[in-house]
């Protein structure tokens, strides 16, 4: 089993590259299923969940080929709709292909993406709002069919949640679909306009991504193209608390700060400097940080819930109590246990955790949870006195390109055994 090894205390400085974003380069993989020929995505990451997108794809009788320019992906010898659950279960969003196959084959047959450990994470928004597009969706023994024999016609969707994976499914789906929908509530993340820039590069008709109100007029057909994907705003915020952590000072090159502002004002509070420069973001902390208002996590302008767990480990070396609250999703305080073995003093109760800042962690053996609470972990061993041991890195892999690569470039001793 792979781990990581940090010997802590070490102040970090330098300046990195940022990678391309997970959670904009998965639903455009997806997207790739709808258009048959090829597409060229710069700034691919490497990570597992995007190998793991390139197997589905392989599955369905798509090529994917990494190259040095990225990642090309040719949909046009697409066989099948039809995705095994071992695929299903090798991630979570692999439910965004159901709207891609069904824009391009008129059926899908999917099995249910188990949940995972965030929570149930359920999909009802998904299926219901396919169902007004016109998909008959029946589900057996965890085996979602659906079927739209006629094609899918344009509606008015109000989504009772800004879901964003939920939004990318009805995206795909209606970019090939008879007339135009309009999704009402839709959820604002950067990651949405990525899709629809990529989607309209292709020859979608996509308005208003990254408002509440999203108009996609359906198209007869999809072409080729070359896109490079977002930066990671996500990865920014873990390296930006790993410096802010250890009373460093870093670039971010390919940064874009409007990605991140809730999360950047979250920082300032606690003292740190914090630069848009013509390239990225430039960070300085200045000693130990203070605590901050109480960060309650929210869909996008708001803080960020994937951020939650890295601010966590950054405010429980903070002076004073800082509160959270995990508003999006039901079950993402597992980092806190690991963090407390680490010394960090922190009360659950719900969807609200109190941490009380203490002078210093001291490295101990822990275990990643999950993919950002992992990533939390990697900032809590930083910053903390003495050896740090991370297991389940695999975790960790799944959303951060060689982690340990990126932190030793900032001057931590850490690395993977
Ligand atoms: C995306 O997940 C991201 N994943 C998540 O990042 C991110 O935390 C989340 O959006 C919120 O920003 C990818 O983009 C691959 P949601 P998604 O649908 O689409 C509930 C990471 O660490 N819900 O906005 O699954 C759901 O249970 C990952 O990179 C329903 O109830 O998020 C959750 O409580 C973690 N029914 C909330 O909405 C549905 O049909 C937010 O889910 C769909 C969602």
């Amino acid at each position: 089993m792979l781990k990581l090894k940090i010997e802590g205390s070490r102040r970090l400085c330098g300046e990195l590259e940022m990678q391309g974003a997970k959670n904009s380069v998965l639903p455009i993989m997806s997207a790739c299923a709808l258009i048959d020929s090829k597409i060229l995505l710069k700034r691919c990451p490497k990570l597992s969940d995007v190998y793991a997108a390139a197997q589905i794809l392989t599955s369905l009788g798509c090529r994917c080929k990494r190259t040095h320019e990225g990642m090309e992906i040719d949909a046009s010898a697409l066989e099948s709709s039809a995705i095994s659950d071992p695929l299903m279960r090798l991630m979570r969003s692999s439910v965004i292909f159901m709207g891609a196959l069904i824009g391009r084959c008129g059926e899908c047959s999917i099995t249910y993406p188990g949940g995972c450990e965030l929570g149930p994470r359920p999909i009802d928004i998904h299926l219901d709002a396919l169902r007004q597009l016109g998909a008959q969706i029946t589900e057996r023994h965890g085996t979602l069919v659906c079927k739209a024999p006629k094609g899918l016609k344009g509606t008015l969707i109000n989504l009772s949640f800004p879901s964003v994976g939920a939004t990318e499914n009805i995206m795909l789906a209606a970019c090939t679909a008879q007339g135009e929908t309009v999704i009402s509530n839709a959820a604002r993340e950067p990651e949405i306009v990525d899709l629809a820039e990529f989607l309209n590069g292709c020859g979608a008709s996509i308005k208003g991504a990254g408002e509440a109100r999203i108009a996609i007029k359906g198209v007869t057909s999809l072409h080729g193209c070359e896109y490079t994907i977002m930066p990671d705003r996500i990865a920014a915020a873990t390296f930006m608390c790993a410096a802010a952590s250890t009373g460093g000072e870093i670039s971010l090159k390919g940064a874009r700060a409007r990605d991140i502002e809730a999360f950047i004002n979250t920082l300032r509070q606690s003292g740190c400097k914090i630069y848009e420069t013509e390239n990225g973001i430039y960070l300085s902390a200045n000693g130990r940080p203070k605590a901050v208002r109480p960060i309650r996590t929210q869909p996008f302008p708001g803080f960020p819930t994937d951020a939650q767990a890295l601010a966590m480990a950054y405010m429980s070396i903070a002076d004073g109590t800082t509160i959270f609250i995990e508003d999006i999703f039901e079950n993402r305080f597992r980092h806190v246990d690991e963090l407390a073995r680490m010394g960090a003093q922190i009360k659950t109760e719900g969807r609200v955790a109190v941490v009380s800042g203490v002078k210093r962690l001291s490295g101990a053996s822990v275990k990643a949870p999950d993919l950002r609470g992992g990533a939390a972990l990697c900032i809590a061993g930083c910053a903390a006195e003495g050896e740090t041991i991370i297991s389940n890195v695999e975790l960790i892999d799944r959303g951060y390109e060689e982690i340990e690569n990126s932190l030793s470039l900032l001057g931590a001793a850490i690395k993977r055994i």
